[in-house]
């Protein structure tokens, strides 16, 4: 690590490019991203470019405080250094096993320019594949508790792009079909947000390390400009805190192809490394559960006749998982305060107490007994308050259990998560508040301390958290094959899983629980159906990244289809390598993995409603190595609305010399298995 000190007019040789007057450029490694950090009128500003293209033109930076001085005018620069920093790491369990971060590192000093009053310090790390910025308020005299009213950030477009993006701040969370369209009608989007410029270059906003700050939205404010928008508590103030206060990275990737997104390591680099000593138990894994049947109400959370956490359906469930080789088994609605109208009475759920007809320690047992385990589940209504006050007794009993993983939930629409102050004063916030993100943090750190793994519903959104807890595994945060269940007119069209990859999926892995192979389920639910082929659920599992993946359907509809069901057994859930070797954002995709704990390959290809062969080559592959290749793929006569079911197996000898030809249904997708030949 090189570091170049750079005050003002000294010019480094390499680590600060260029500082002159009020304005410093600096370059990525490569050279590819450059950005101009300036005063303009005692205005911070920064700018992006991208091989000469402007990326962001000059664009606002700084906060607004309730009290004491503005934070983002009359400032000068009063010092600054760089440093470079190539360093390569290794994830504890992840789509990518070692991670590059190479980067170069501004960090500019600011003071009031009329008087010594003020100070800030804005830090940039410009990689190759896009920047990162945060804001850091040192300790400095009349700021002690500061309230943050506005983040001045903008983001300046140079186009009108077209653009990716779910509604920020709505009633139901992240959980949308994404719109596709100019940026110019974007009113507010949640991050990340993905953008294809007419010069073809993919970029996406973002934030990274997100701890205890307010989640950040973007606005549109005028023409092309988008501009943090902090989601706020429920008295209107964005953010609290005490100086010295460290702002989330706000971030900014660029690629010159969709999928050089996707193997953008920028988040997680930007992430503070792995605070657990001991990470043996963290395992990543795939699951069933007692889950599915309830969202297509064959069975109920709540007790009585049609309970499904029953002492015998979850062993049903155990066998079942112990016959195929799955590594837990998930109970939804197990514990006391399923009954009523669940989803208002956050306050009732106990996380302790198990309905009297679910014998949670013989079922632990049982489960252990066979080599697997349960995976608990603490649906939360958003009580949060109800929660915490039990969450160290119940993650204390899943510890002694032996439950490895517990998924949490936190269902209720918009600014509603109520809580009561000291003065007995209630107040309601929304998910993507300070207040929820350090809950969320909380359960994080907790379940660490009882080795507990997350798999987070209803969650904040991702910002590479799992890097510094890698118990943090998978979380929802999108629309999912729930939505298929029961959305009705929302539920997730052909293009959804198209899309997931460019933008939600730059956050980090998603619990999307795929697998469905009965799309149709006209025994349940009959106007209800999954709008894709079977093929291509099983290509989701390639195509979608959770270290913890489900396989979503009835015990019942994978063993009256062995064939296929025997790729969900094989696709592994932690990775060495990521590649993307084909996409159209919202078109199709195309990805292959390699496996963490063998010499396989997996790649799984997927298309929107319209029918279309690609090629791969499978240059990928170790030259000179024989891989037997197993390809599932859309049957005779497959498409999405007509004839979703059939799924053609074919077995073949390739290399890296080879080239597949995959046909796709509409709606479909072609899931392989390239296992390499001993010897
Ligand atoms: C919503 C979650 O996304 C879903 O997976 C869960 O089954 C229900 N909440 C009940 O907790
Ligand atoms: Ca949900």
């Amino acid at each position: 690590m090189r570091r170049t000190s750079c005050v003002l007019i000294v010019l480094a040789a390499v680590g600060c490019t260029a500082v002159a007057g009020e304005t410093i450029e600096v370059r990525s490694p490569g050279g590819t991203l450059t950005v101009t950090f300036s005063i303009r009128d005692g205005h911070p500003t920064y700018a992006v470019h991208r091989q000469g293209t402007a990326v962001v033109q000059p664009s606002r930076m700084g906060f607004r405080l309730q009290e004491g001085p503005a934070l983002d005018r009359d400032l000068k620069i009063v010092s600054s250094d760089t440093r470079d920093v190539d360093r390569t790491w290794e994830q504890v369990w992840g789509e990518q096993r070692m991670i590059r971060d190479h980067h170069r590192e501004l960090t500019v000093r600011l003071a009031e320019a009329s008087g010594p009053a003020k100070q800030l310090e804005v830090t940039f790390r410009v990689f190759d594949d896009g920047v990162g910025f945060r804001y850091h308020i040192p300790a400095q005299s009349g700021l002690d508790r500061i309230a943050i009213t506005d983040e001045v950030t903008a983001f300046e477009l140079a186009g009108d792009h077209r653009s990716w993006w779910i509604p920020g701040q709505d009633a139901n969370r992240y959980e949308y079909r994404y719109t596709d369209g100019p940026v110019s009608e974007i009113k507010q989007v949640h991050t990340p947000v993905t953008f294809e410029t007419g010069e073809g270059l993919y970029i996406s906003i973002h934030e990274a390390a997100l701890t205890d700050f307010a989640a950040m939205t973007l606005q549109r404010t005028a023409g092309t400009t988008l501009k943090a928008e902090l989601v706020p508590w429920s008295d209107g103030i964005l953010v609290r805190g005490q100086v010295p206060m460290t702002s989330p990275w706000r971030t900014i990737q660029v690629a010159d192809t969709p999928g050089g997104l996707v193997t953008s390591y920028l988040i997680l680099n930007l992430n503070e490394p792995n605070r657990l000593k001991d990470t043996d138990w963290i395992k990543p894994g795939k699951y069933v559960g007692i889950w599915w049947e309830m969202h297509l109400d064959k069975s109920t959370w709540g007790s009585g006749p049609r309970h499904g956490a029953t002492t015998a359906n979850t062993r049903r469930y155990i066998d079942f998982a112990a016959r195929h080789g799955f590594d837990g088994v998930l109970v939804e609605g197990w514990n006391i305060g399923w009954d009523g109208n669940w989803p208002a009475n956050g306050d009732k759920f106990n996380f302790t107490e198990p309905y009297p007809d679910f014998d949670l320690p013989g079922l632990a047992e049982y489960a252990r007994e066979r080599g697997v385990r349960l995976i608990g589940h603490h649906e939360t209504a958003a009580g949060i308050q109800n929660y915490e006050r039990q969450m160290e007794d119940a993650f204390a009993l899943y510890q002694r259990l032996g439950v490895r993983a517990v998924k949490t939930g936190y269902v209720a629409h918009g600014q509603n998560i109520a809580w009561t102050d000291e003065n007995g004063q209630t107040h309601k916030e929304w998910h993507h508040g300070q207040f929820m993100v350090r809950h969320y943090r909380k359960v994080v750190e907790t379940a660490a301390r009882y080795q507990i793994m997350l798999d987070v519903h209803e969650p904040i959104k991702d910002t590479g958290l799992r890097r510094t807890y890698p118990n943090m595994m998978t979380r929802e945060g999108a629309s999912g094959q729930e939505y298929n269940a029961w959305g009705g007119r929302n539920r997730n069209l052909p293009d959804h899983t198209t899309i997931l990859p460019f933008t939600r999926m730059l956050s980090g892995p998603m619990d999307f629980t795929p697998g469905i192979f009965d799309v149709l389920f006209e025994e349940y639910r009959p106007d209800e159906r999954v709008s894709t082929t079977v093929a291509k659920q099983l290509a989701l599992y390639v195509i979608i990244y959770s270290p913890l993946h489900m396989a979503a359907d009835l015990p019942e509809n994978y063993e009256a289809r062995p064939e296929p069901f025997q790729f969900i057994k094989d696709v592994p859930t932690d990775w060495t390598e990521t590649r993307v070797l084909n996409a159209r954002i919202g078109d199709y995709v195309t990805i292959a993995r390699k496996d963490r704990n063998s010499d396989d390959w997996f790649v799984g290809s997927i298309t929107d409603e319209q029918a279309r062969t690609l090629e791969i080559r499978l240059d990928f592959l170790d030259p000179g190595r024989r891989y037997k290749a197993t390809i599932y793929r859309d049957g005779p006569g497959a498409d999405w609305d007509s004839n979703p079911h059939p799924v053609a197996i074919e077995r073949q000898d390739v290399t890296a010399d080879s080239t597949l030809t995959l046909p796709l249904a509409a709606g479909g997708g072609t899931a392989i298995r390239l296992e390499r030949v001993k010897g």
